[in-house]
């Protein structure tokens, strides 16, 4: 709506995490840094967590964008309250491998040979768990014993665990001693800086072709960061309502006072503001959010214990084979996808 009037080709502050959007603040470059640091490792967990909107979800959708399809196949899944068997039947499907009717330790089968395929082309397997702070503790450990699987001294499988700070407290309680040995590098998310949100702001306008229509002045760049506390989310909610505003009113130019009448209405509404936990109302993509993880429910079935987890190539023909008759089971009973 208010693109037009302000000759813009597109909407700047839309709540999806676009890649093509992308600003390298210095948190937002250096969480980067990190994730593609541990892709040269090639194994064990980088976990990233950061504050509910600061972008977490947005570096996810980066990192897929850039990378080589020929040297790594990503699987990502957004983690729900999920017990350690739904959880290996999430990464069995996030692969795109069925699963819906397999019991544990054909899952097991199923991933193992996948990745030892996979892994036996050149490639690399890398595994991404968005909202990591819903796992449960077992899980998280499920998690671990599929960092076990090997092909000679190789890891077949790397993790990249990323969620909100709670997800902080999980990592240190004490059973997870295991698997934070096996962590090569962390690191937490903040909110930009006064400067950074500047940026960030213009920098989203002029990928809609921004030219200084609406004109905002300096004091209004101040007030959007005193609202947002620098959080990308908050500033798109706050910006799109101003833009908006701003359109109605006919205004070329956005000063301090209509941040602080639009910021009012977010919380009278019951939206948040900087300091307020948790997400606003009318936060569009949390809705989504919300709806696609009530979607996600899977069916459970009785898992079975299996033996240890090495794998040695001589048998890889074999777990080929057994993949196949796996997978045509599958087919036969579950449709196409599991
Ligand atoms: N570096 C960035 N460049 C451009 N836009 C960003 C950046 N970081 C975040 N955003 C924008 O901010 C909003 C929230 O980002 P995102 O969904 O990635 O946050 P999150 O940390 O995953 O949130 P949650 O804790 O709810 O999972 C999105 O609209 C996204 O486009
Ligand atoms: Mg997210």
């Amino acid at each position: 709506m208010y693109e037009s009037f302000y000759g813009l080709t597109g909407k700047p502050f839309q709540l999806n995490p676009d890649p093509s959007f992308f600003y390298g603040s210095s948190g937002h470059k250096r969480a980067q840094s990190y994730l593609e640091y541990g892709l040269h490792q090639s194994e064990g967990f980088i976990v990233i967590t950061g504050e509910v909107g600061a972008g977490k979800t947005t570096l996810v959708r980066n990192l897929l964008k850039k990378l080589d399809p020929t040297k790594v196949v990503a699987g990502q899944l957004v983690s729900t309250q999920l017990d350690a068997q739904d959880m290996l039947r999430l990464v069995v499907a996030a692969f795109g491998l069925p699963s819906r009717t397999l019991e544990k330790s054909q899952l097991l089968l199923v991933l193992e040979t996948y990745l030892v395929s996979v892994t036996s082309k050149g490639k690399r397997v890398l595994l991404i768990v968005d909202e990591a702070q819903n796992l449960t503790p077992r899980a998280v450990e499920e998690l671990r014993m599929l960092s076990n699987f090997q092909l000679g001294e190789h890891a077949l499988l790397q993790s990249f665990l990323v969620g909100q700070p709670e997800f902080r407290g999980t990592m240190l309680s004490p059973h997870m001693q295991q698997l934070r040995q096996r962590v090569i590098a962390s690191y937490h998310l903040g909110p930009m800086n006064e400067i950074e949100t500047r940026a960030y702001i213009e920098h989203r306008l002029q990928h809609v072709g921004w030219n200084n229509r609406p004109r905002f002045e300096a004091e209004a760049f101040q007030a959007i960061y005193q609202f947002t506390g620098g959080i990308p989310r908050r500033i798109n909610t706050l910006c799109d309502r101003l833009m908006l505003a701003g359109f109605l009113s006919g205004k070329e130019v956005l000063a301090a006072a209509d941040v602080s009448e639009v910021s009012d209405e977010i919380v009278a509404e019951g939206g948040s503001s900087v300091g307020v936990q948790g997400r606003g109302a009318g936060d569009g993509e949390s809705q989504e959010i919300a709806t696609r993880k009530a979607s996600e429910t899977v069916t459970r079935t009785q898992g079975s214990d299996i033996g240890p987890f090495g794998i040695h190539a001589a048998n890889l023909e074999e777990r080929l084979s057994l993949l196949e008759q796996a997978f045509s089971a599958a087919m036969s009973t579950a449709g196409p996808r599991g």
